[in-house]
């Protein structure tokens, strides 16, 4: 593209660490408050590691898997009017993992030569460092500065920037909030944002049980084994020692609370020691490890809690099944 050469300033990527706003438990203490508590549960940014993230984006394209497709679908289609309606200077993502869906937008600012900044946030440092690099060299005019850090610890320390700014949250990552941390968590990232700027936010949406049942329980077992990597995370981080074939995936559709829930369950009586923490586990035959939420939204459930954290809706695009909002809102 023939905008300009500041880019050549940029030979290398570095990788910033976003200091924590709040103190939040380091993942000794995370997990003793949680796995060794009933009901028992971890927390979803474990499951992250290289591994994790490479299986992630592995589900994205498993067949049952409709939100990535969905989701990038909507995002081929408006990418232009999202640019032309926002005119970034500064792209920043939050949760960002390998920018597949991203590249959409880049695409898009290329043919509306809108020049910008891309500021990838996310837990996992591998991954945030290959994925920079290589944007940066396939978009010869996008510069690139990663952001490593948890957005559960608070966005009070994102680095400053002048001009406008798009916050990108795709995925529905924010239905793996419990729905009070949601609504939090949105108005933090409200708080965050300069007036003028705006949110482009990806929510996946109630639909037909066996639909959703099947993207969380996909056929070549990529899910199960994302799921089952947050035990080889613990073995390895902490010393544990979880024999990975004693437990097995449970993904079921909880109609009442409109989510997915996520499990790891005990396949015999078994004892597991977490040597870092000297403390071992009895898990009877059936127990279960809660490791994820998904929460599902309606279209006027998610206008409403957006609006809640103070946003104006610009646009809320849907698919034509309606199985996936991807909505622009302003500050
Ligand atoms: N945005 C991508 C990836 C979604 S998966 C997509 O739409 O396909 C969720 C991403 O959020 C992963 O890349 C994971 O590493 C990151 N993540 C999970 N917990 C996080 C946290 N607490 N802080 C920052 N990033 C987190
Ligand atoms: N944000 C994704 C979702 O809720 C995360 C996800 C997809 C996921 N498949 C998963 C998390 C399987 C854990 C296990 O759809």
């Amino acid at each position: 593209m023939q905008i300009s050469n500041y880019k050549t300033q940029q030979e290398k990527i570095v990788c910033t660490t976003v200091m924590p706003t709040r103190m939040t438990p380091g993942m000794l203490e995370d997990i003793r408050e949680s796995l060794l508590r009933k009901p028992r549960s971890l927390s979803p940014k474990y499951f992250y590691d290289q591994r994790g993230s490479s299986l992630f984006d592995q589900i994205c394209s498993t067949p049952e898997y409709y939100p990535t497709r969905t989701e990038n679908k909507l995002l081929s289609r408006h990418a232009v009017d999202i640019i032309n309606k926002t005119t970034p200077d500064q792209i920043l993502e939050l949760g960002s993992g390998y920018s597949t869906k991203t590249r959409l937008l880049f695409d898009a600012c290329q043919q509306t030569t809108n020049e910008c900044i891309y500021v990838p946030l996310d837990v996992c440092e591998e991954v945030l460092v290959e994925v920079s690099k290589r944007l940066s060299e396939e978009y010869d005019w996008l510069v690139v500065n990663p952001l490593l850090g948890d957005y559960h610890a608070g966005l009070g320390n994102l680095p400053a920037s002048h001009g406008s700014h798009l916050f990108v949250f795709l995925g529905s990552t924010i239905g793996n909030f419990e729905q009070e941390d949601a609504l939090d968590f949105i108005k933090e990232v409200h708080k965050t944002m300069c007036y003028g700027d705006h949110l482009l936010i990806g929510v996946d949406r109630v639909k037909d049980n066996d639909v959703l049942h099947d993207a969380y329980n996909d056929a070549q077992g990529m899910t199960a084994e994302f799921n089952l990597n947050i035990l080889h995370v613990l073995n390895r981080e902490l010393n544990a020692d979880f024999n990975i074939d004693m437990f097995t995936h449970s993904a079921t559709f909880n109609a009442y609370k409109e989510r997915i829930e996520m499990r790891l369950i005990s396949r015999a009586n078994q004892h597991v020691n977490i040597n870092d923490l000297n403390e071992s586990i009895q898990f009877n035959l059936g127990d279960d490890i809660l490791t994820e939420v998904s929460q599902k939204y309606t279209y006027k459930g998610i206008e409403e809690m957006l609006k809640q954290a103070d946003f104006t809706i610009t646009e809320h695009y849907e698919d034509e099944n309606a199985y996936f909002s991807l909505i622009l809102v302003s500050k």
